[in-house]
């Protein structure tokens, strides 16, 4: 069976709930801790055993491109001003990056889509780098695949969310496998009335190239947007899918609230 070593990380929305910053800077290029968010994400998938990234991007997204790219300029004056012991801060993470644009920013389901030749017939995951975890033992992707590896089929990342809040998720029925796992039966995006449980899609999943035929037929879903949720609800009518709930905290940085609680608390690591 072929091993996880690909990821797309779809940033090429508008961050249109943390306007106006995002009118210049990214929503993953937000700052924690002196690293932007999506640093967090390229070091989880390191962490994971991902060998190859895909960034999908747009227009405004230069900066992430620069971020990833090195400096020699900057690594020049570091060298030349006895500055070696920061080199390491400027330096790129030891991982193949590549990009791509996604000319009108149609919806998840359409970033993700993208990514069909840099996928070909591999598995592959896909990581939303607003969604950021801190977890104790393993990254949440490695939790996700530990599981793929033992089922072979997609894995969902997911988490039990306060009531009041499922009408913001995708959200999944299914009945508990063992441990964290559950079989999904059903997946609702965004329920505004009696949502089929009070587990909500997350920021993490893996997914089997098959997924590609499902994203091709979309036409767009809640919002107007191209959805990946109905691509998985595609998926459910024909193959199996495991819903893995991610133990540890989730930050999503496109509320004020858990980036303040999430700047907060790695405030709190690097002052111990
Ligand atoms: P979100 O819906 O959380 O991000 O998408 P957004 O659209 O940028 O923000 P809001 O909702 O307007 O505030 C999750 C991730 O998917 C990417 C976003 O960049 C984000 O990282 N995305 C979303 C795309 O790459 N393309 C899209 O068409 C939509």
């Amino acid at each position: 069976m072929k091993k996880v070593k690909k990821a797309i990380i779809p940033a090429a929305g508008y961050g249109t709930r943390n306007l106006p910053i995002t009118k210049v800077l990214p929503k993953e290029m937000f700052p924690i801790g002196g690293k932007p968010a999506i640093q967090y994400i390229v070091e989880e998938a390191v962490d994971a055993g991902i060998e190859e990234i895909l960034i999908v991007v747009s227009r405004n997204k230069n900066m992430i491109l620069d971020y990833f790219d090195r400096s020699l300029e900057l690594e020049t004056f570091l060298e030349k001003t006895n500055k070696l012991h920061l080199l390491e801060k400027a330096s790129i993470p030891n991982i193949h990056i590549q990009y791509i644009r996604q000319p009108y920013a149609e919806g998840l389901g359409d970033a993700v889509a993208l990514g069909k030749l840099f996928v070909k017939n591999e598995p592959f995951a896909v990581i939303l780098p607003d969604d950021i975890f801190l977890c104790r033992r393993k990254v949440a992707l490695a939790q996700l695949i530990e599981t793929y590896n033992e089922h072979h089929s997609s894995v969902i990342g997911l988490q039990k969310v306060k009531p009041e809040l499922l009408k913001n998720y995708g959200v999944i029925k299914g009945e508990k496998l063992k441990g964290r796992q559950y079989q999904i039966t059903d997946i609702v995006e965004k329920p505004e009335n009696s949502p089929p449980s009070d587990l909500a899609v997350t920021g993490r999943y893996i997914f089997n190239p098959t997924i590609f035929t499902y994203l091709e037929k979309l036409e767009q879903g809640v919002g107007g947007e191209i959805q990946l949720t109905d691509a998985i609800k595609d998926l459910l009518a024909e193959e199996n899918c495991i819903g893995m709930c991610i133990a540890g905290d989730r930050y999503d940085i496109g509320s004020d609230t858990d980036y303040l609680k999430l700047m907060n608390r790695v405030k709190k690591k690097y002052s111990n």
